[in-house]
């Protein structure tokens, strides 16, 4: 697959086949994904990768949040409610579409998804926190959409997940190795199910002039 193609029609996915994946073909595509530029080649970012047993635990722990209303702790600050309109407005659209090709009705916001769309693997980012988060949580976002590109490209769907890091601490408790790193976002990868409707919604970007301004003299 070509780069352009590769970019033009890698999607979120949220519903996987039950195919393994094996830790093996993360660490290839993590082996490419590294190669993601970083403000002064910092490379500020960790990597933990949870499977198997360890994955079903983190879900039993997202159920008991959630069933207990646990507070949402993000380590990044996730954005205030007060969207602006135009941002909101993409927003609903893209709900309305997955609840049209979905038929279940939209709700805002969308139930946690405590059960990470059952991937096989969540690959979950993190940047050290003795760094300025801003940039470092760009950096971060190269390295994860490098890696996603990668496993699109050998035919994996992944989704990007705020959601995966919304209890920061559980999930330090479960992966100890993080301490001293914020959580930034966790990534669900698996083989995509290509029959299943919310792989398929047709998906809008904002045209270019919306986005972009030219001024050369
Ligand atoms: C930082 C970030 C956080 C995201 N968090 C979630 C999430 O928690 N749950 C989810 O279903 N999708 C999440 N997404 C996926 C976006 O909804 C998706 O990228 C966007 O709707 C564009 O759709 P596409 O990826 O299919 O092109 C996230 C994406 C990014 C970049």
């Amino acid at each position: 697959m070509d780069l352009e193609t590769a970019i033009r029609t890698r999607r979120s996915i949220r519903k996987f086949t039950t195919a393994p994946v094996i830790d093996e073909t993360i660490r290839e595509l993590l082996d490419v994904a590294r190669w993601a530029p970083s403000w002064a080649n910092t490379q500020c970012w960790s990597v933990h990768v949870l499977g198997g047993a360890a994955l079903e635990r983190l879900r039993a722990a997202y159920r008991d949040a959630v069933e207990h209303k646990a507070e949402r702790r993000f380590d990044v600050p996730p954005h205030r409610p007060d969207w602006p309109a135009p941002m909101r407005a993409r927003t609903q659209r893209l709900l309305a579409a997955r609840a049209a090709a979905t038929e279940v009705a939209p709700v805002t916001p969308p139930p946690f998804p405590a059960d990470l769309f059952a991937a096989p693997r969540m690959v979950l980012f993190a940047v050290d926190e003795r760094l300025q988060a801003e940039y470092a949580c760009f950096d971060a976002g190269l390295l994860v959409q490098s890696f996603c590109l990668a496993a699109h490209a050998r035919g994996l769907g992944t989704c990007i997940m705020a959601m995966a890091v919304a209890y920061a601490d559980v999930l330090r408790e479960l992966v100890p190795q993080a301490r001293g790193q914020r959580f930034v976002v966790g990534v669900a990868v698996g083989v995509p199910d290509e029959q299943a409707p919310v792989n398929g919604f047709p998906r809008e970007r904002a045209g270019l002039d919306e986005i972009a301004t030219f001024t050369t003299a």
